[in-house]
């Protein structure tokens, strides 16, 4: 059974949206959430004008920063700082990808970790890992939620992981562990140096394909109906696209499909979730609703 990630996407937006109705009718402030983009990588662009258009559909505010390629790193830590005390913004991430004259642990540990609506500040991953409430990271906050909505269980369940990424792999992996509805999993965390992958997902109810390496999980590597997330967005040339670029995920979908329970394609499966998973992280951010 196919997940379809774009139309759960679109329900839990119209659910904000009617959650933003009401806020505005309190009279209190529209959610507010700002990205920062430096520099000029076509997939970043894309992925923050994704951002800014989301933020308008349901009904936030957005602001969008853009500084060049060359900024200095102390130019852009500035910028942090004064978003960080600026009342009017909930939210914001920084972009990544930083160019490699900047740090971005150093960019990251700036952000004050109550506007960290990425989850990347070690604050919020340090407490999500021990199960504390946090902002968690979008992309595995958006599968935990497909989970839900689909009815499908994760208590006892092996579910391999493969790739060990600070914004996937790991955060997905603690939160299917932690003991709580939608996780006590059995977790495998699988990567680059993993001698046996195909042993291991041959062992697993539930793959997470994580490492952007398209194609990578194909049919002799996944047992019979075992549910299959693809996380990978590889972008590759296509003339057959508007832009230019197709997205490419890990799974070999169409091998893939035909022997699993469920699965997420690519596009439209795991990518809408990360992004209302950012839009949501925003709501709490104006709600107060993790650090108070
Ligand atoms: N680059 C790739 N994914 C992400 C994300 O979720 N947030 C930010 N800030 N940068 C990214």
């Amino acid at each position: 059974m196919l997940i379809d990630g774009k139309e759960t996407a679109s329900q839990i937006k119209l659910e904000i949206a009617r959650e933003v109705e009401s806020i505005i009718a309190r009279g209190e402030k529209r959610p507010h959430l700002a990205a920062i983009l430096v520099g000029n990588d076509g997939a970043s662009e894309t992925y923050v004008n994704y951002k800014v258009k989301d933020c308008a559909q349901v009904g936030f505010e957005s602001t969008l920063i853009r500084f060049e390629e060359d900024i200095a790193e102390a130019e852009l830590l500035e910028k942090v700082i004064e978003l960080n005390k600026d009342p009017e913004i909930d939210g914001f991430i920084v972009q990544l990808p930083l160019p490699a004259h900047i740090s971005e642990a150093n960019v990251i540990e700036t952000i004050d970790p109550s506007k960290d609506v990425d989850g990347f500040h070690p604050m919020n991953a340090g407490r999500l890992l021990i199960g504390l409430p946090c902002f968690e990271s979008a992309t595995p906050a958006g599968i935990i939620e497909l989970f839900r909505r689909y009815n499908i269980p994760t208590s006892g369940k092996h579910c391999v992981v493969i790739g060990r990424s600070n914004i996937v792999g790991k955060p997905i992996a603690a939160l299917l562990a932690q003991k709580r509805d939608l996780g006590n999993a059995t977790v495998t965390v699988c990567h680059s140096r993993t001698k046996n992958i195909k042993e291991m997902t041959l062992q697993a109810d539930i793959i997470i394909a994580a490492m952007g390496q398209p194609g990578f999980l194909t049919e002799d590597m996944v047992p019979d109906n075992a549910v299959v997330i693809d996380v990978g967005t590889t972008r590759v040339k296509s003339d057959k696209t508007k832009s230019g670029f197709k997205l490419m995920g890990d799974v070999d979908f169409d091998a893939v499909s035909t022997k699993c329970s469920y699965i997420t394609p690519v596009p439209g499966g795991v990518g809408p979730m990360t992004r209302v998973s950012l839009l949501l992280n925003t709501l709490k951010a104006a709600k107060k609703e993790i650090y108070h």
